[in-house]
């Protein structure tokens, strides 16, 4: 059965991220975690200053299924199965031996599953004390009056044939950034309730929702609901167009598995992420995949303990799923979130409202019907209803122009243009120089002021309230003024 459990398919940093939180759950404020690269007898090892364990409770706690999932838990444990350290532990070394101090007596037990295998009988033969030539191991346990040392030795799982020092490298940075933001609300703030170390560096802890960034578009206010499994408690955010972030802003924001692996839901339970990204089965008809398009949406999602039936716990603490009578009230937090991610991602940025909040007269219009989505030039734009209204004769002409462009918009172009460049293509005047811009804005404005005879005040209003001007107050302000016999030349 040992075997078996191996097979549970934890990554390292998940299973490290179970054996802290058996530390969090005893109280511990500082978690060292130690990474010793020596081959094929290379090892890990968990140092909590939690409240430590006597003699009975390490060996219950070295039983599988040692506590019923049913049974109610303190507000604060992280745990549910009974099953973590010994599955997590085994699900990646052959040889886990824990060692406990409470009130300075200290008790140490060991699986072992390569002595088990050479043992006949059918006894649970559970070792006591460390493995020969393991002792020195567990040094840092004896000088403490409580904690607990979590060794992992005969590492199998992880340093596999043709393993190297840089694997093992690459190995620790990977459970770097995985507990960064698995426990980054238990890590941030002046005085944070847990301190984690790798090899003697502090892991800062991952934000993924950019708390306080100026940069950001849209923090949602908290929503909260009450289920019989507890309360609910669900904010919304939309993350900053990469055009609002530094390069190194971007490529930390991104997360352990990328932009668009990493929108979506965040579960945490008891502060403590469960789930990063995804969208967690819900959609409106099909369930939504993580795509491109809403990669700035990131929702926090908050549960207790006693919801963990009803939301599906899994061993690991990597799964989640929200039970059926919340899916419409998430589903629609969800797709109000993703709406205003898609218009930021779209829009580079930039409001989709003017300077004021007003509204701003699109150049195109998305028409949705049931045979799906048309893009359409809209004739309110200034641009085209200028041309349209001296057209005259040639107006029908005009038309046929506007629809043939209409019928190409190179829209799969651009689909793929945005999915392989990870950014939308450049529009809005994005990068222009300003003389391009007051150029055409100038065009625009002197029709305004000269044909329609608006004074300077209302065709810069307009021009402010027309894509994509408004983007650009200053230029626009700069545009001469309205002296009849100055006007800026068409053409
Ligand atoms: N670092 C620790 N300090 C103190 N007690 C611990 C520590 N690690 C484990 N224990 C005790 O051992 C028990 C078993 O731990 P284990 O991780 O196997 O299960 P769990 O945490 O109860 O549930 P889960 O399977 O959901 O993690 C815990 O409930 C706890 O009482
Ligand atoms: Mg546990």
């Amino acid at each position: 059965m040992l075997e078996s459990l191996r097979g549970l398919g934890y990554s390292t940093g998940a299973a490290l991220a179970d054996i802290i939180d058996n530390s969090v759950s005893a109280g511990a404020s500082e978690v060292l975690l130690d990474f010793h690269w020596d081959g094929a007898r290379s090892r890990i090892s968990i140092l909590d200053d939690g409240r430590g364990m006597d003699d009975g409770e390490l060996e219950s706690a070295m039983r599988l299924g040692d506590k019923n999932p049913l049974q109610v838990r303190h507000p604060g444990d992280l745990g549910r199965f009974g099953m973590g350290l010994k599955t997590a532990s085994l699900s990646q070394c052959r040889r886990l031996t824990v060692a406990s101090s409470k009130a300075g007596v200290i008790s140490c037990l060991r699986w072992d599953l390569d002595a088990l295998a050479a043992t006949s009988g059918t006894d649970w033969l559970l070792f006591e004390g460390p493995a020969e030539g393991s002792e020195e191991c567990l040094a840092p346990i004896r000088e403490r009056c409580h904690g607990t040392l979590v060794l992992w030795e005969c590492l199998d799982r992880v340093v596999t044939p043709g393993y190297t020092p840089d694997d093992f490298l690459a190995m620790i940075d990977r459970v770097e950034a995985h507990l960064a933001m698995v426990f980054h609300r238990l890590l941030e703030g002046s005085h944070p309730r847990l301190r984690l170390l790798i090899n003697r560096r502090r892991v800062e802890p991952w934000d993924p929702f950019m708390t306080g960034s100026p940069a950001k578009p849209w923090t949602s206010s908290l929503a909260r609901t009450f289920t019989v499994a507890g309360p609910v408690e669900v904010e919304c955010h939309v993350l900053p167009h990469q055009d609002r972030l530094s390069a190194d802003e971007f490529t930390k924001m991104a997360g352990p598995e990328g932009w668009t692996a990493q929108q979506g839901f965040y579960v945490y339970r008891n502060q403590r992420l469960l789930v990063a990204g995804g969208w967690l089965g819900l959609g409106t008809g099909r369930a939504w995949n993580r795509e491109e398009a809403h990669r700035l949406a990131r929702i926090r999602l908050d549960i207790p303990n006693t919801a963990d039936a009803a939301w599906k716990i899994d061993i690991r603490k990597s799964s989640a799923r929200p039970p059926v009578s919340l899916r419409p009230w998430l589903t629609d937090l969800a797709e109000r979130t993703r709406e205003r991610a898609r218009k930021v991602f779209a829009f580079r940025g930039s409001p989709v409202t003017g300077p004021r909040g007003g509204a701003v007269e699109p150049a195109w219009q998305a028409v949705r019907t049931r045979s799906g989505t048309r893009y359409r030039i809209d004739e309110k734009h200034p641009a085209v209803a200028a041309v349209l209204e001296v057209a005259g004769e040639i107006c029908p002409l005009v038309r046929a122009m506007l629809r043939v462009i209409e019928e190409t918009v190179p829209v799969q172009r651009i689909w793929l243009d945005t999915a392989e460049g990870r950014e939308t293509p450049r529009t809005g005047f994005a990068g222009e120089p300003d003389e391009t811009i007051v150029g055409i804005a100038g065009i625009l404005y002197a029709d305004m002021v000269g044909r329609r005879g608006m004074s300077d005040e209302a065709a810069k209003r307009l021009l402010m309230a027309t894509e994509p001007f408004q983007n650009y107050p200053a230029l626009v302000a700069s545009l001469r003024g309205n002296s009849s016999n100055d006007r800026t030349r068409i053409g």
